[in-house]
């Protein structure tokens, strides 16, 4: 019997040009806004165009430009200490995931006490800074959900920060803004978008409304990843694979991810690795441990990537998804191994340890939950 609750209440604003909407909205949230971003985004002149619309709309503006990927813990409570001085009363986030996701945890740690592992191991909030997203990369989703993901630099834990109080009150989701962006910056955020409907359709706590999010999220990507890796200009085949990212942004706020997320947070968490390139290096040998127990998701996943799966055995169209995603990651030039980032046998105790000390929720949501033994094995064929 089909039973599901579905709530998201991000105000998506989609579509080119739509940047210049950022101040109406925020003014509609509040009056004093702090900007949580890169320096990135100063080079590129895209700070001074939002803090231009903001002005324009009367808001006043501060800035805080020092994230990174893989954002700390540390820069989150800088920025809301920043942000409780200047008293600011709405967060922007302007960025890729990282930016994004360290504005949400800004937000949440400018009205909250105490320590923020507390918070990221599921201490309820007491409520955040109002939080408005524009996003710049295809991958983590970030604008379409209540997650931010971040590294503690003392213990290496990356862990998101869940809570029904970041989510953005508005996502400006604008093609233009994705037509610069570098190959590396294409490849591995697309693969994690991609990772991201995959991992939430096969989950045990998938639903009729997150499984149509991500058939249609898998498909786009399949489609539309190799044309803008091959041409970063075509806004065509952008507004596909952006509108596919949030998507499976939203897929992922309901079901949670599955195995490899739950694998690759202690490998970028420990070597600073670009998060989709470290699901590259996993995904194949998550997907050879689950396929066995999900075959007909696993055969629906190869025919959404393009397969004509008619005529062949549910185990056969269940392993043409692996081919699919593997013959995508080479498309993309993002073949992987864990040895790449410098992961060694000796590094796989840390790594199975950490994964269940932080990720166990996601590894339980797998279609095959493994022992820390086979996690280590699957590090073992990732290496
Ligand atoms: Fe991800």
């Amino acid at each position: 019997m089909t039973q599901f609750e579905y709530h998201n209440p991000v105000r998506l604003v989609f579509g080119c040009g739509k940047l210049a909407l950022v101040g109406k909205i925020a003014k509609e949230h509040g009056s004093k806004a702090l900007i949580v971003t890169s320096g990135s985004s100063s080079r590129t002149g895209l700070l001074d165009k939002v803090a231009g619309f903001l002005k324009q709309e009367g808001l006043d503006v501060v800035i805080y430009d020092k994230i990174k990927a893989n954002p700390l813990t540390t820069m989150a409570l800088e920025a809301a200490a920043l942000s409780r001085k200047e008293k600011c009363d709405i967060v922007i986030g302007l960025g890729g995931g990282s930016a994004m996701d360290a504005a949400k945890a800004t937000a949440f740690m400018a009205v909250n006490q105490g320590d923020i592992s507390d918070y990221i191991f599921g201490k309820p909030g007491i409520g955040a800074l109002p939080v408005i997203l524009i996003t710049t990369t295809a991958g983590t989703g970030s604008e379409g959900n209540s997650a931010a993901v971040l590294t503690n630099p003392e213990n290496h834990d990356k862990k998101a920060i869940r809570s029904p109080f970041i989510y953005p009150k508005a996502s400006i989701i604008d093609p233009e803004l994705l037509t610069t962006l570098p190959k590396n910056s294409i490849a591995g955020p697309g693969l994690d978008a991609l990772f991201h409907a995959i991992e939430s359709y096969i989950a045990k706590k998938s639903d009729p409304m997150t499984e149509m999010f991500c058939l249609q999220a898998i498909t786009l990507l399949a489609n539309h990843l190799p044309a803008v890796y091959d041409n970063s200009g075509n806004i065509e085949a952008w507004e596909k694979v952006v509108f596919a990212n949030t998507l499976a942004g939203m897929a992922i706020d309901a079901t949670a991810t599955t195995l490899a997320h739950g694998m690759e947070h202690p490998v970028s968490g420990l070597f600073d690795v670009a998060h989709g390139e470290g699901l590259a290096a996993l995904f194949i040998p998550t997907m050879e441990f689950a396929y066995p127990q999900a075959l007909e998701k696993f055969a629906m996943i190869a025919k959404a990537m393009g397969e004509n799966i008619e005529g062949l055995t549910t185990q056969e169209a269940a392993k043409k998804s692996m081919e699919r995603v593997s013959n995508l990651m080479v498309r993309l030039n993002t073949v992987r191994k864990l040895r790449d980032f410098g992961v060694t046998e000796e590094h796989i105790d840390w790594l199975a340890a950490n994964a269940l000390k932080t990720m166990k929720f996601v590894i339980d949501n797998n279609p095959r939950v493994p022992s820390q033994e086979e996690i280590k094995e699957i590090y073992r064929k990732s290496l």
